[in-house]
């Protein structure tokens, strides 16, 4: 991973309502002001509710964009998505984008986040609608998930307190990457918050603790992500050294086999000129009696 990429966190659902903008806005204050982060928050949705409170809250230095998405075509969708991610996250260290999901949007585009944060409600329908949506993404995505661990973290929104998460959400726990959050507890007096003041910091304790709770466990999650980034072999410079390897050794066996007479592929004509360019004098020297190359791991046999 290249050292200044930003960690970046979807705040998704295809269900309206279940908190997606409150979260990003407070998720974003949080690591803000508690691990003094470098944040953006991108808002997708034409309502423009977190950006708007972030903007109208006390300025902590978030950098908040409202960008479009042109849903003329899933080309486009993804193509104007992905130019307002790449453009508005630079420079920060974490970017956090609020998106209503829909499918006239790729799931190529869920894949390019570290985390997708996926708020519901505990109510049944909800739930499974909840559950549904990952796991469709998970089939379609698995091969590429499996390979770039992006964590996929279900956050119970809006519920009681008291509520256990225990027993919820079960038909997600096969999955390895998929991980339930500390709850979101249901704010009574909530409008007197929305624009006014970021969860974290606001003067009842009790409102305070519950979101730091959950913005703990995110940071920690990001924590986690940037040790998982060093060791993916499929980021960064080190998939050019990994794929460089692999092309080395597919060139060498392209050369062995031109050499015998039996490669006919498309490389031929460009191997032809340079076939004998890095072979040693030994190998020069191995010729079978039609005058044919006959490389060393071959040539045991034919003595
Ligand atoms: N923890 C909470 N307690 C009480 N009310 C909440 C809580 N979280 C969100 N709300 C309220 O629920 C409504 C929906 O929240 P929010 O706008 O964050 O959801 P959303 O998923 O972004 O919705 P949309 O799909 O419309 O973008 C808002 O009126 C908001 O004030
Ligand atoms: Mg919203």
């Amino acid at each position: 991973m290249l050292t200044n990429e930003p960690i970046k966190i979807l705040v998704t659902n295809q269900k309206g309502g279940v908190g997606k903008s409150t979260i990003s806005a407070n998720l974003a204050a949080y690591l803000a002001i508690q691990d003094d982060l470098r944040v953006s928050l991108i808002d997708f949705d034409r309502q423009a509710s977190s950006s708007r409170w972030t903007k109208k809250a006390p300025d902590i230095g978030i950098r908040v964009a409202q960008a479009e998405i042109d849903y003329q075509s899933a080309g486009l969708a993804l193509l104007s998505a992905r130019a307002s991610l790449r453009k508005f996250s630079s420079g920060s260290q974490i970017c956090i984008c609020d998106l209503t999901w829909t499918p006239a949007m790729s799931e190529d585009f869920m894949m390019d986040f570290d985390m997708v944060l996926i708020p519901s409600s505990s109510a049944k329908f909800e739930m499974a609608s909840t559950e549904i949506f990952i796991l469709e993404y998970v089939q379609k995505k698995m091969a590429r998930l499996a390979a770039n661990k992006q964590n996929l973290i279900v956050i119970p929104s809006r519920v009681d307190p008291g509520y256990a998460s225990h027993g919820t959400f079960t038909n997600l726990d096969f999955l390895a990457n998929c991980f339930i959050a500390p709850p979101i507890y249901r704010i009574p007096d909530m409008d007197s918050y929305v624009y006014q003041d970021f969860f974290c910091v606001c003067s009842d304790k009790a409102i305070a603790d519950n979101f730091s709770a959950f913005g703990k466990y995110i940071s920690q999650k990001i924590v986690e992500r940037k040790e998982t980034l060093k060791t993916l072999s499929i980021s960064g410079p080190s998939i050019n050294r990994e794929i460089a390897k692999k092309v080395s050794v597919l060139d060498d066996y392209r050369n062995r086999a031109k050499n015998l007479g039996f490669y006919g592929g498309a490389a031929m004509a460009e191997l032809k000129q340079d076939s004998n360019a890095d072979k040693t004098q030994d190998d020069l020297t191995a010729k079978s009696a039609q005058g044919q190359y006959i490389p060393g791991f071959l040539r045991k046999n034919q003595d």
